[in-house]
């Protein structure tokens, strides 16, 4: 495995936190040079002091949505080998509830950050002839949820513009993948971005479970897919086997999904709302 990450360049987007600190980590463990770049500057520069070696990181300051600051973060980091787009945030909660803000703030990170970070890229690697980019989307870009639809929305479009580039790279030597869990144990879990709806609880009890999948097990997941060139990453397993049902059945998969979204709309009702759910 270290053979394919030992000196190599990679870029990882929101890697001050979560799985993006822990992909730095993985990267940095198996010989890579690693950019970690965050909006929050300090996060990323103690995310890549911790991570120990072979390989090594340095922190960069970098806001996804200013295309300019990508590019020039992708022409820092040249030749660049693998970048991971995984900067991302979640709102949740009723769709009448969203602002317009909302919805572009989380298309403007989730989705814009991702395809501003391929279009500073792809270009390079395609003249280089070689790379790998990876996407970092979700499971609820596979399984549409209700009271998640803005961030169901941009996840179904990564993992759509992921499997779509992935036909077309493959012609220039390029890979990539496309990263779709469920709960992972970060701070992005305890977001209350905007709503009563979203948080821990929700998202755990979406899949009935009480632990979130570990972000450093999902890194070395990540790591394996590159060096294997998988298309997509789904875990844990429980969430491949519903995506699996889904794909045969979208029928039981929506209904049991609507009848979770009622069970929220009970236990959290908005009694300023004039219409109840029924
Ligand atoms: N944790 C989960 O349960 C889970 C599940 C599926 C998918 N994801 C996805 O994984 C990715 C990483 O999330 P996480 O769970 O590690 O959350 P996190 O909140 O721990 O980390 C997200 C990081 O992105 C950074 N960020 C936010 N806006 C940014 C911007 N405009 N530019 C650059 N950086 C920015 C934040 O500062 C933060 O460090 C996201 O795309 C998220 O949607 C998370």
């Amino acid at each position: 495995m270290s053979e394919r990450f030992t000196g190599r360049t990679a870029l990882v987007t929101g890697g001050g936190s979560g799985i993006g600190a822990a992909l730095t980590r993985a990267l940095v463990a198996a010989g890579a040079r690693v950019h970690c770049a965050d909006i929050d500057a300090e996060a990323a520069a103690r995310v890549a002091a911790a991570a120990t070696g072979p390989g090594s990181a340095i922190g960069v300051e970098l806001d996804v949505t200013d295309a300019a600051a990508v590019e020039a973060a992708v022409a820092a980091a040249e030749p660049l080998d693998l970048l991971f787009n995984n900067a991302g945030i979640v709102i949740g909660g009723p769709t009448e509830e969203l602002t317009l803000d909302q919805w572009n703030r989380i298309i403007d990170i989730n989705l814009r950050g991702v395809v501003h970070g391929i279009q500073a890229a792809y270009p390079r690697m395609i003249a280089a002839g070689s790379g790998h980019i990876v996407n970092t989307a979700s499971a609820a870009g596979l399984m549409a949820s209700g009271l998640l639809t803005s961030y169901c929305a941009t996840k179904f479009a990564v993992v759509g513009l992921s499997e779509a580039l992935r036909t077309e790279a493959v012609h220039h030597g390029i890979g990539v993948t496309v990263v779709c869990p469920s709960a992972v144990e970060t701070p992005i879990l305890d977001s209350t971005t905007g709503s009563r709806f979203a948080g821990r609880s929700f998202f755990l009890g979406a899949e009935n479970t009480e632990r979130a999948y570990s972000p450093d097990r999902l890194a070395a997941d990540v790591l394996t897919a590159v060096a294997r060139n998988r298309a997509r990453v789904v875990v844990p397993a429980r969430t491949r086997a519903g995506w699996v049902i889904g794909r045969i059945a979208p029928g039981f998969l929506a209904r049991r999904t609507a009848r979770y979204v009622r069970t929220q709309f009970t236990s959290a009702p908005n009694p300023e709302s004039p219409v109840q759910p029924r």
